[in-house]
């Protein structure tokens, strides 16, 4: 059972919790599908047994010891072309809640990975409802890793990992500082203060004004990512020419080989 009381105006004020589930994101499009659930509605379970990430991959956490929700929202204030925009204000409201813990190591990878160091703690999947123009519905996924502390990629990090507690960190807690947090991005986004969101986005991006090795087309090349342009797309300036890239255009390299 999940008890919060997070200070927000909606976000979390409701919650779903399912001791066991293949997917909140699922979930919470089944919710929509249904009824006309609240905006705020919080789906959260401890054991996700078929959790989906980006690129149609799976995304993998330990039962009991992760974050694993998702949260509906209803942005009909953003049209289809601005849904980068609420990425921002989620990868921002989860930042804002762990920087305290992590501190400056903390980083967002475009287009929203949850990025320490050169490792990954957690990943964001938003599916949005289009009509027309518009859109009617998000859900946003967040994965977090928090005590699991032995995982399948050497990329992988947690809370744990990084910041020990002597008994681990303290889930309802978490999610509760989360749910406060993700709010105030999402009304400094509705309440249209964009270029304040945007600027401590680009201040917290991973690789953001550094030279480093991408691939594109099968090719790699040296750039320094400049900018996230209005439709989300990353400006890499390389060369003396600045490109700009959708989310399955380009790739961030180590240093010499492996893709990340
Ligand atoms: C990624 O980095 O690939 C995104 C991972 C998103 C995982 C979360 S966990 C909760 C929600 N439910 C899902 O099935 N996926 C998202």
């Amino acid at each position: 059972m999940y008890k919060i009381y997070p200070k927000t105006l909606f976000l979390g004020q409701i919650i779903q919790y399912l001791p066991s589930c293949q997917s909140t994101n699922d979930e919470a499009s089944a919710l929509i599908a249904q009824k006309d659930p609240a905006e705020g509605l919080l789906v959260i379970t401890d054991n996700q047994t078929v959790g989906r990430g980006q690129r149609g991959n799976q995304w993998e956490a330990r039962s009991g010891q992760n974050l694993t929700f998702s949260l509906i929202l209803k942005p009909n204030f953003l049209i289809a072309s601005e849904q980068f925009w609420l990425n921002m204000a989620i990868s921002m409201g989860v930042y804002d809640a762990f920087q305290p813990l992590l501190g400056e190591t903390l980083r967002i990878k475009w287009p929203n990975d949850v990025y320490v160091g050169n490792q990954k703690l957690g990943g964001i999947l938003i599916e949005n409802t289009l009509h027309g123009y518009g859109i009617t519905w998000s859900v946003a996924g967040i994965g977090l890793n928090v005590n699991q502390t032995d995982f399948t990629f050497s990329t992988a990090t947690s809370l744990q990992l990084q910041a020990p507690l002597p008994n681990g960190y303290n889930l309802p807690g978490l999610i509760s500082r989360l749910c406060e947090t993700l709010e105030q991005r999402y009304l400094q986004l509705r309440a249209g203060q964009r270029d304040a969101l945007k600027k401590d986005y680009l201040g917290v991006l991973y690789r953001y004004q550094q030279e480093h090795t991408f691939e594109a087309d099968g090719q790699s090349f040296a750039g320094t990512i400049v900018d996230v342009d209005e439709t989300g797309q990353l400006a890499i300036a390389s060369q003396g020419q600045v490109r700009h890239f959708g989310f399955k255009e380009v790739s961030f390299l180590k240093c010499e080989s492996a893709k990340e």
